[in-house]
């Protein structure tokens, strides 16, 4: 229920431009100049569009280094939204994340969670602690009839408070919008059932809400008690829920930012001296004033049931064309993108030559559209310097909100079909740079053999020179 008003040209390189783009971007997407991208579906992290009232409420901004008159204004719609009192404003969702760990773990202790989010589990590391993932096991299948994916293993939780001992366990975390399986929503029901046991245990309880709107929308569309709760009542709920509650702006609201938000002042004193140590002064946090002013307008908006669908409508556009072609993709259809089964696709090919990393490549360089490897190439080697196999190994093709048009979607799919039909050409890669941590940013990659080249070549001779 919109109208795009502005509009920002795209650039569709031939062929044969779009492997040396990627291979002077070491093979690696997130190194590729956004110039040399038709479709750039690597996240919705910052890239989202936004509304018209977003732009305007910028206009109205108060440059102060403290007590900026925008710093009440969002707080008042955070406390509008959540219900929270206390706000701690972040520059992004890992800061938030830094803040948290630096905070609540002690060196050898654990978090549990559904499941990690690169960052989360780097800071975790980072302070000495341990992840356990303790999603249902049927989040880890690809296909999957089951509603809520991202739901947590009840029975597990309990198993591990018992053997770990609450003492041992830094915090609960819950994810909205599972990120690395596929976008794969929780319940209420899940979260709180999951929540209650950690309280009783006394365990700490925080949620990610960096993903909501789409946990939202599928709250709303699959779990029958909701269907006539309004969005700000279940969010409300949540807020109320959880000790603290954090969410990258990038993508909740739709802005550039982050923020964490607590009912209890002193969780709020236990990490109110690390803002302005690693953000800036605790009214703005590391954010520009304007950015505040949108997100406020913008965490208003995500409670319109209008402005959140589009995505995971277009999601389970996309999936629905890529099923129809019989190309392996997470079912049911998540929010965020669509996620493609690399081990599937490129089941000819070595785990340890990156499944998902050279579907990646491939991908790009058969459509010029960039996905995110959110595989092996994704997670960090074990102490011993082996390599750490992904349990699954995803192209993530992630639809910004409100920003591409159907018929993209028809041409990505388009593409996908005819390199489906051609993914006995795609080969491995293997890292000439490595990074320690977080790789997948910036290590670069070379095809184990000539293989873009054959890809491409056969690319021309199917759809002429000019695409
Ligand atoms: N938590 C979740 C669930 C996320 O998806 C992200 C970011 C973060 C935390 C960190 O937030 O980027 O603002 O620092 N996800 C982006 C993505 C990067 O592409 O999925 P951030």
């Amino acid at each position: 229920m919109h109208k795009a008003r502005m509009v920002q040209s795209l650039n569709l390189l031939p062929v044969e431009e779009r492997v040396k783009a990627s291979q002077e971007a070491g093979n690696n997407t997130f190194l590729l100049k956004n110039r040399d991208v038709f479709l750039d579906m690597l996240t919705d992290s910052g890239v989202n569009a936004m509304s018209q009232a977003q732009y305007a409420a910028m206009m109205n901004a108060d440059d102060s280094y403290a007590g900026s008159e925008t710093f009440y204004r969002l707080e008042d719609a955070i406390k509008e939204v959540f219900g929270t009192p206390f706000f701690l404003p972040a520059h992004q969702g890992r800061a938030c994340e830094n803040i948290i760990c630096q905070t609540f773990i002690k060196p050898g202790q654990t978090v549990l969670m559904n499941y990690h989010f690169t960052t989360t589990k780097a800071h975790i590391m980072r302070n000495g602690g341990k992840v356990v993932e303790i999603v249902s096991k049927e989040g880890l299948k690809v296909t999957s009839e089951l509603p809520f994916k991202g739901n947590l293993d009840i029975e597990r939780l309990r198993r591990e408070i018992e053997t770990a001992g609450a003492d041992n366990i830094a915090f609960l975390r819950i994810e909205a919008g599972t990120n690395l399986i596929g976008g794969q929503p929780v319940s209420m029901a899940n979260m709180r059932e999951a929540v209650e046991i950690a309280k009783d245990a006394g365990i700490l309880t925080i949620f990610d809400a960096s993903l909501l709107s789409d946990n939202l929308y599928f709250i709303k569309q699959r779990e029958k008690e909701f269907a006539h709760t309004s969005l700000n009542e279940i969010t409300l709920e949540l807020g109320k829920m959880f000790d603290i509650t954090y969410f990258s702006a990038r993508k909740l609201g739709c802005v550039r930012g982050g923020g964490i938000i607590t009912n209890r002042e002193d969780l709020y004193n236990a990490m109110i001296g690390l803002v302005p140590l690693y953000e800036g002064f605790l009214t703005y946090g590391g954010m520009s004033v304007r950015e505040m002013e949108a997100l406020a307008v913008g965490l208003r908006e995500s409670l319109d049931f209008h402005v959140i669908e589009q995505t995971p409508i277009f999601v389970e556009a996309l999936v629905n064309e890529l099923l129809g072609a019989k190309i392996p993709v997470i079912t049911p259809p998540g929010g965020l993108g669509c996620h493609i089964d690399a081990m599937a696709f490129c089941d000819h090919l070595p785990q340890s030559q990156y499944r998902a990393g050279a579907l990646a490549t491939a991908a790009f360089i058969s459509g010029g559209f960039r996905g995110m490897e959110r595989g092996t190439i994704s997670e960090e080697r074990n102490a011993d310097g082996s390599e750490h196999f992904a349990e699954m190994e995803l192209l993530r093709l992630a639809l910004p909100k409100r920003v591409f048009t159907l018929s993209q979607i028809k041409y990505v799919a388009d593409r996908l079909v005819w390199l489906y039909e051609n993914r006995n050409l795609i080969g491995g890669l293997r890292f000439t740079f490595e990074p320690k941590i977080l790789r997948f940013f910036f290590g670069r990659l070379e095809p184990v053999s000539d293989w873009p080249q054959k890809l491409a070549e056969k690319f021309k001779m199917d759809f002429g020179d000019s695409l």
